[in-house]
């Protein structure tokens, strides 16, 4: 470069480095003025997220609550006929009361999260993709950052802000009932797919960052959920922190890198001790060590799984480094309790205030206020929520990218479509057990397919294939059939389930329709593919 370039090089770097410095300087002055004007029960009230179950709007800013979640099938007006309408209404309704304190003084408004963990699967309609043991198994970053992407501009189409997502976990015992939210058990693969998707949930750092069209990502359950003993939910993660940081920690410098807002705090315990209450990890790893600048929420009700604490008092998560609490029905005393623990000096107003700064920040980031109510949004009025065909197109791109080919036998597959096919197996026909879990309810069970308009079932998919190629198709429930077919696809697989009551003692299937190894068997000896 000759030096005349340089020196302009070097000039501009200069500049915007300052630039960003200036920025910064900026938002920590607004994040300092707005501190400054709120009172002791203002800063208790943003430390906590509820859950839209159980806090009206009216409730949200007489005690200036600083956001609201719907859990897992949790919805508007807890109507579980509820449409897209429901969804802005209601965040209108919560946004324009947390816009203004109970005495009227301009306040910051609260945002709302949901659990988008593989597309905004709470609201019927949504477009769903797979989940991320198979987006794990597509390799394809810039995959997961559009189908983020496309999430992102589904949430914000219903007037939301924030998702649970994505999951960094790194399952290491496929016993554990989360093991498929885990892209991989490669702590490396899991970086990497981590990070592009909050690139596609917020936008890249610069430019687009949390831009019209994008949301706040959430990296979860730092640290260690998917390390523990046999798998159990919740469990205890043994490991030195070495190890610890090698197997697990990889997802969160990551996403910190990518510029993530929002990071859950898990469930499970570290050598015995709930992440919940765990001062050096939540403090001095990831706040100090990982400079980590934004905010550090609780898992649902987490912080009672804390020695010494209830689900209404835990001064200890606070201490520890939790930023925001998420609770559901007992918000009112832990409300009372946590502004009586700063008032008698058991959680330091410095404490406190780091924690309300931290959520300012990301609301000023965000710029939540300039925004304006949800149904002002443009992007949300600028999008077709009538049909969301290229995220659909791009959900079948990522289904084709998730199918892991094992065996190809005798050449069996492709298929020949002017074949005579047995599919066999309820599975073929029940969209709900290819969903899975977070699908719509919190387990992804009691769900008929008229709760995915606009999917496809995996036998429905096939028969149109087969049907245009002149091949004749038949299904069985149990192998048997009528018209003896060239090729018989036998679908097997899990019953929906999420969480805790996924984990099971071994990796037998159990609790099938059929039982698959007698059925191909016999189809073998019958000399059916
Ligand atoms: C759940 C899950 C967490 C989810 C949260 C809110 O218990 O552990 O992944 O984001 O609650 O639904």
């Amino acid at each position: 470069m000759n030096p005349f370039k340089l020196i302009i090089f070097l000039c501009l770097f200069a500049y915007h480095f300052s630039l960003g410095a200036d920025e910064d300087l900026i938002l920590e002055n607004k994040i300092n003025s707005y501190l400054s004007k709120m009172s002791l029960e203002e800063k208790v009230g943003q430390i906590l997220m509820v859950e839209i179950g159980y806090i009206s709007p009216e409730e949200v800013q007489k005690y200036n609550i600083g956001a609201i979640l719907n859990g897992g099938g949790s919805f508007p007006y807890k109507k579980n006929d509820h449409t897209l309408e429901d969804w802005i209404d209601l965040a209108d309704e919560f946004y324009e009361a947390s816009s203004k304190t109970s005495d009227g003084r301009k306040s910051i408004p609260v945002f709302w999260g949901t659990d988008a963990v593989h597309g905004h699967n709470n609201l019927k309609g949504a477009t769903l993709f797979p989940h991320n043991i198979g987006l794990g198994a597509s390799r394809n970053p810039q995959l997961v950052e559009k189908i983020s992407s496309a999430v992102a501009s589904e949430v914000v189409a219903s007037g939301l802000d924030l998702t649970f997502a994505p999951a960094v976990s790194v399952p290491r015992d496929d016993r554990w009932g989360r093991t498929y939210e885990g892209f991989s058990e490669s702590p490396e693969l899991v970086a990497l797919l981590g990070k592009h998707s909050v690139i596609g949930f917020q936008g890249k750092l610069g430019t687009e960052f949390l831009g019209s069209n994008k949301i706040l990502a959430t990296a979860k359950h730092f640290i260690g959920d998917g390390g523990t003993l046999d798998g159990v939910d919740k469990g205890n993660t043994i490991l030195s922190e070495e190890d610890l940081l090698e197997i697990h920690g990889k997802g969160y410098i990551s996403t910190i890198e990518a510029g993530v807002q929002f990071i859950m705090a898990s469930f499970n315990s570290w050598n015995g001790d709930k992440l919940h209450g765990q001062k050096y990890l939540l403090t001095n790893l990831l706040k100090e060590q990982l400079e980590f600048d934004g905010v550090v929420l609780g898992d649902w009700n987490g912080h009672q799984e804390v020695s010494g604490c209830t689900v209404d008092s835990c001064a200890k998560a606070i201490n520890a480094g939790l930023d925001m609490f998420m609770i559901t029905a007992n918000w009112r005393n832990l409300y009372n309790n946590t502004l009586q623990q700063v008032i008698e000096g058991q959680i330091s107003q410095s404490r406190l205030d780091d924690a309300v700064k931290r959520i300012l920040r990301v609301k000023l980031r965000y710029r939540l206020i300039q925004k304006g109510k949800p149904s002002s949004r443009i992007a949300l009025n600028e999008m077709d929520h009538s049909d969301y065909k290229e995220n659909r197109e791009l959900a079948r791109i990522a289904v084709q990218e998730s199918l892991v080919l094992l065996k190809n036998n005798n050449s069996t597959l492709p298929l020949d479509s002017s074949s005579k096919i047995l599919i066999v197996g309820e599975g073929s026909k029940r969209i709900s057990k290819a969903t899975g879990g977070w699908s719509y309810s919190w387990q992804g069970s009691n769900v008929d397919n008229s709760y995915f308009p606009g999917a496809t079932s995996i036998y429905d998919g096939i028969a149109e294939v087969i049907e245009e190629g002149n091949g004749k198709i038949e299904y069985s429930e149990d192998g048997n059939y009528k018209t003896k077919p060239d090729v018989a696809i036998l679908i097997i697989g899990e019953n929906p389930y999420a969480e805790y009551q996924g984990t099971v003692e071994n990796l037998l299937l159990t609790n099938v329709e059929f039982n698959h190894l007698d059925v191909a068997s016999k189809l073998r000896r019958e000399n059916v593919e």
